[in-house]
């Protein structure tokens, strides 16, 4: 056959496939969700098919059953309470807790082989009950079975109700790094239940104040305004102070989501990362000795004082930061920032190139421009940081 003569071009045609799809789903705060007189879960899994009698696994964080041992019960009783609606697929499934179960892909796996052999379809349900480490685990499961069946996250940290679980990521670590495989997939519910955080230990519950502080200096100085004012509430963990912290931090997370305009984090930027280039290392500088709240907390106050050095935030609002942070439980300094490497350089400072490698494209970090004003930049000075580190570390020595 004769090779058609025509330039490339003219061989070439491009047809546009082009369509969006609209995401929404409920983000519940409630207390006691497994009590069976609470109809918040029913009423979500009915949310679109309010006749049908839906199939139902759970999967519970091991830690939070060690804290509350008759949880599994009471789920089971729930179950029966509405068994009109709701038929469990099988007894509820522990699940290790923390970075254990992000740690290897063969969780993943036989979770998704449990799936399999419960025959599990995309109309049935998957719920996670537990910290953010196994909502990410069990949401890239329900992401990818059968190329996603519906996931309902019960969260049971203050991070991850305000912060991870309101989210649309899930993920799992591969050979050490954090969240290597994972994918944007929205829940179809979330129900934050204020009991299971009360119970938490009083590390944890510290902890997880660090994204509410964050989210706080980078989009909202009134929030920031009532946590200072609310201090001692939150350091004593007032039941209401807990509550009102939690939902206005999940709040303001949502709202970048939902309105931030790059909700799939497409873009090179990290809009809510702020504190996070240097956390993200510490933390695995560590292997996870230090919470990630913990870390957030410490890289707050480093960029913090990088931001007044830089002249962005005016001086003192460092100091301002970093008192409200220490009197809410938190540490601003830990050994390991202490390390250097080749040539004496601070071991930390290579996160910046990490932070930049997750996304691809520019290097973006958010620093302070004012209380409650995040400032997106795309360099930064490594002596300047240098100074900051030299600062936070002066500071920390008293
Ligand atoms: N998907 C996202 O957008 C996103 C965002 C930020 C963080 N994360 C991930 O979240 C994880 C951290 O989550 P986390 O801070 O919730 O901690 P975690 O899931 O690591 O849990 C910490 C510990 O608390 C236990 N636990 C959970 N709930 C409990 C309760 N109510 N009572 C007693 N013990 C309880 C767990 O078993 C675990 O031992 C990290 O893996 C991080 O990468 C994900
Ligand atoms: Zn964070």
């Amino acid at each position: 056959m004769k090779a058609d003569a025509r330039p490339a071009q003219a061989r070439t045609a491009t047809h546009w496939q082009r369509f969006s799809v609209p995401y929404e789903f409920p983000v519940v705060f409630t207390e006691g969700v497994f009590d069976p007189e609470n109809p918040a879960l029913r009423d979500v899994l009915c949310r679109l098919e309010p006749a049908k009698r839906h199939r139902v696994v759970f999967f519970v964080d091991d830690g939070l059953g060690a804290a509350r041992p008759a949880l599994p019960e009471s789920i089971k009783a729930y179950a029966e309470r509405h068994r009109d609606a709701i038929g469990l697929a099988c007894a509820p499934i522990a699940l290790p807790g923390g970075e254990k179960i992000k740690s290897e892909l063969h969780f993943v796996e036989s979770i998704q082989q449990t799936l399999f052999e419960l025959h599990l379809d995309r109309h049935s349900y998957v719920v996670a009950v537990g910290g953010g480490a196994v909502l990410d685990a069990v949401g890239l499961v329900a992401a990818t079975t059968h190329r996603g069946v519906r996931h309902v996250r019960i969260p049971t940290t203050v991070l991850a109700q305000n912060d991870s679980g309101v989210g649309v990521k899930n993920g799992v670590n591969l050979q050490g790094v954090k969240n290597f495989v994972g994918t944007f997939a929205p829940p179809f519910a979330v129900l934050n239940d204020l009991e299971f955080v009360l119970g938490l230990p009083e590390r944890d519950k510290v902890a997880g104040m660090a994204e509410a502080v964050k989210v706080a200096l980078i989009r909202d100085a009134e929030f920031f305004g009532w946590i200072e004012r609310h201090m001692d509430d939150l350091a004593t963990f007032e039941r209401s102070a807990m509550a009102h912290m939690i939902r206005r931090c999940a709040e303001l997370h949502m709202r970048q989501i939902g309105q931030g305009g790059d909700p799939f984090e497409t873009g090179s930027a990290r809009p809510l990362d702020y504190g996070h280039w240097s956390a993200h290392k510490l933390e695995s500088m560590t292997r996870h000795h230090v919470r990630h709240g913990e870390a957030v907390a410490i890289g707050m106050a480093l960029d913090a004082r990088y931001s007044v050095l830089a002249g962005l935030l005016p001086a003192g609002g460092e100091e301002r930061i970093c008192a409200l942070l220490e009197y809410l439980g938190f540490s601003l300094w830990h050994p390991a920032l202490a390390k250097t490497g080749d040539g004496g350089e601070w071991a930390i400072l290579e996160g910046l190139k990490d932070f930049q490698e997750h996304l691809g494209g520019e290097l973006t970090v958010t620093l302070l421009g004012g209380i409650g004003t995040g400032v997106e930049v795309h360099e930064i000075d490594v002596e300047r940081m240098r100074r900051a580190m030299h600062w936070l570390k002066a500071r920390a020595a008293g």
